[in-house]
Formats: structure tokens, sequence, C-alpha cells
């Protein structure tokens, strides 16, 4: 049994963000936030357009790329965190707004991770014989964490969802491997967003995404080589073998550095980076679903998707298009 991506979709709100208007806001520049980065622009959410607003859109246009209908949904698993509200989840708003009345609907929490995590975690239910379709969808909106004071982080982010139907098969091939250490959790939280309780305790105020960026650079260029080498090793798959390594967008040093340290040419890491920024649990499936679209994916691909992020979490999947 494998699992197999039949259908992929995208979203992203119509307002752009480029470098210098946020020259305009904080203390930065085009030039330092391309070099540094690779980023030239990003998309922001305006009122409206929020997490569950984007991922039902991109659920949409995964369905129809698929050729299947909502109802033939069992399972909607949304990557994601930021959803617009605690309950219900997001999956819950995109089951309702697509109309997949038979599907088991809920969100995960596994951040940049968060798509891998919820492809993997569709493929276990798979697996195991309990349900046969389902859609996975990574969608952020992180413009609504971020403190737009704070030019170490603002910079980053920008807002999206990408969505992708997955289909229980008897051929191909699905290798995965995950993990995590919430003892480095504090090099990328949001501590502030928790809920307390007003009754008893001073409410909670409202607080903001903080990093330590070289933190996170050293771990990802670290751990992200290592899954790969992982998933490699337990499908006996020789890393020639793959077409592209398609890594969550964080920053396009860090994905020179891992090209250098596996050894294989950039042209394997396409990226999008340049015209999204980092959407947290979306980069991976909207760069999926533009590479399919543009038929850069054929039958038969082995492809490796790979994510890393706050918990500190870490995936990747091979699979075969
Ligand atoms: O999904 C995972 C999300 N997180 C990441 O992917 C983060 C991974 N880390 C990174 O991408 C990089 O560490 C950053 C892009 C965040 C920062 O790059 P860096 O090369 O590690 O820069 P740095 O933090 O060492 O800062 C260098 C200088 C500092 O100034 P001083 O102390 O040398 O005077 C910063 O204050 O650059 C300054 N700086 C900026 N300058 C202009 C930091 N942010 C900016 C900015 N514009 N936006």
């Amino acid at each position: 049994m494998t699992t197999k991506i039949i259908g992929t979709g995208s979203a992203v709100p119509e307002q752009v963000v480029t470098n210098d208007d946020l020259s305009k806001v904080v203390e930065t520049s085009d030039e330092w936030i391309r070099t540094r980065t690779g980023i030239r622009e990003r998309r922001i959410a305006t009122e409206g357009s929020g997490t569950s607003h984007m991922a039902a859109e991109a659920a949409r246009k995964a369905l129809e790329n698929a050729g299947i209908s909502a109802e033939e949904l069992d399972i909607i698993i949304l990557a994601t965190s930021s959803a617009d509200c605690c309950f219900p989840s997001g999956a819950c708003e995109v089951q309702a707004a697509i109309g997949a009345s038979h599907a088991v609907a809920f969100d995960l929490s596994a951040a940049c991770s968060g798509f891998v995590y919820a492809l993997n975690t569709a493929h276990s239910f798979f697996k195991a014989g309990i349900y046969k379709t389902g859609l996975v969808i990574g969608a952020d909106t992180l413009s609504k964490l971020i403190d737009w004071n704070d030019r170490g982080t603002c910079v980053l982010f920008g807002d999206g969802a990408g969505a992708a139907v997955v289909r229980a098969e008897e051929t191909g091939s699905f290798h995965m491997t995950m993990g995590a250490d919430g003892t480095r959790g504090s090099a990328l939280a949001c501590p502030g967003r928790t809920t307390g309780n007003f009754l008893t305790e001073k409410g909670p105020e409202l607080g903001y995404m903080t990093m330590d960026g070289q933190e996170v650079f050293k771990f990802a260029v670290k751990t992200v080589p290592e899954s790969i080498n992982k998933v490699l090793a337990e499908s006996e798959t020789d890393i020639e073998e793959i077409k592209y390594f398609i890594l969550h967008q964080a920053n396009y040093r860090i994905f020179e550095s891992i090209a250098k340290r596996l050894k294989i040419p950039m042209e394997k890491l396409p990226t999008n980076l340049e015209r999204f920024g980092n959407t947290s649990g979306a980069t991976i499936p909207i760069l999926l679903d533009e590479m399919n679209r543009e038929g850069k994916l054929q039958q038969g691909d082995k492809l490796i998707l790979a994510g890393f992020g706050a918990g500190l979490t870490w995936g990747a999947t091979l699979l075969e298009w």
C-alpha cells in the first residue's frame, strides 16, 4: 500500500508587499533582504482572507485538479499554526466551505513542518486501512503573529495556502520520517498567544513571534540533510534517483548549504521563495502546485519533500508522482 498525490491547488492573498515597502516600516533594505534570504516580495492577507478562506480556495482547486468531488473525501487535515480561531478547527471550516460531508476533519500543529507531518499522517491512516481518500492542506497567516517592528522576523514571512488530494494506491513508493525536539522550542516561538482564564488570572497579552535566526538556520542545515538521508536509506533509494527536493521555503542560503552537504545540484531544489517569502506550513504545497501546473512533474518521478520549523519539528517524505 502506498499514497499518491492526485491533485494540487494553492491560494495566496492579492496584496503584494515588496522589500521596498518594508523598508518604509522598519530599518531594512531590498539589498539586505535579497542577499540574506532570497526574498523579493510576499503576499499579505487582508480582512476576510484569513487561513480558512485561503485553505478552502486551495482545496477547491486541488479537488478540481484531481477530478474528484468533495463528497469523496474521507479525511481533511489542515496543517496550520495560525488558525482563525481556537474552535471550530480550520479543517472543519474548510469541510463546510467545500461540502465534504463524509470527511473527518482536524487541524495539525507542526508549524513549518506541518504539511509533511499532515501528509505522513494521512498516509498512516491509509496504511492502516481506515481511509482511502484525503485532503492535506498547509495554510498560514503568519502576518497576524508577526511583530512588524522586528526587522529580524517581519521581512521573512508571507501568507498563503496549498493543498493536495491524496489517495491510497497499490503501487508506487512512499517513505516517511518525522522528528521533534521540544527542548529547543524557544528558538522559534509565539509565546503570548496562550489562552488565559480571565476569571482567575490576568488576561493574556498579545505576544508576537520571536526567533533566534542563527539557531534556526543551524538546525535546518543539519536536520534537513539528515532526514533526507534517512528516507533515502529506508527506501533503499539512491540520491540520484530523486528528481526534485521540494524543501520548506525559508531561506535561499539554507538551500545552498543543504545542496552542498548532500552534493546535489541547485537545479534539483526548486524555489518560489522570491515571490512568496516563508508561508510556513504552506510553502511546500504551494511550490508543489506551481510545479504540477507548469508540467514539471511526470508520472513515476521520485520526489522528496522536507520541512523544518518551530517545535522544533522536522520531517521528510519520499514519494512517487
Ligand atoms: O521556517 C523557519 C523560519 N526561520 C528561519 O528560516 C530562520 C533561519 N535564519 C535565517 O534565515 C537568518 O538567520 C536570518 C535571515 C533571519 C538573519 O540572517 P543572518 O545572516 O543570520 O543575520 P544576523 O541575524 O546575524 O544579523 C546580521 C546583522 C545584524 O546587525 P549587526 O548586529 O551585525 O549590526 C542584524 O541586526 O543584520 C541585522 N539585521 C538586519 N538588517 C537589515 C537583521 N535583520 C535585518 C533586516 N534588515 N531585516
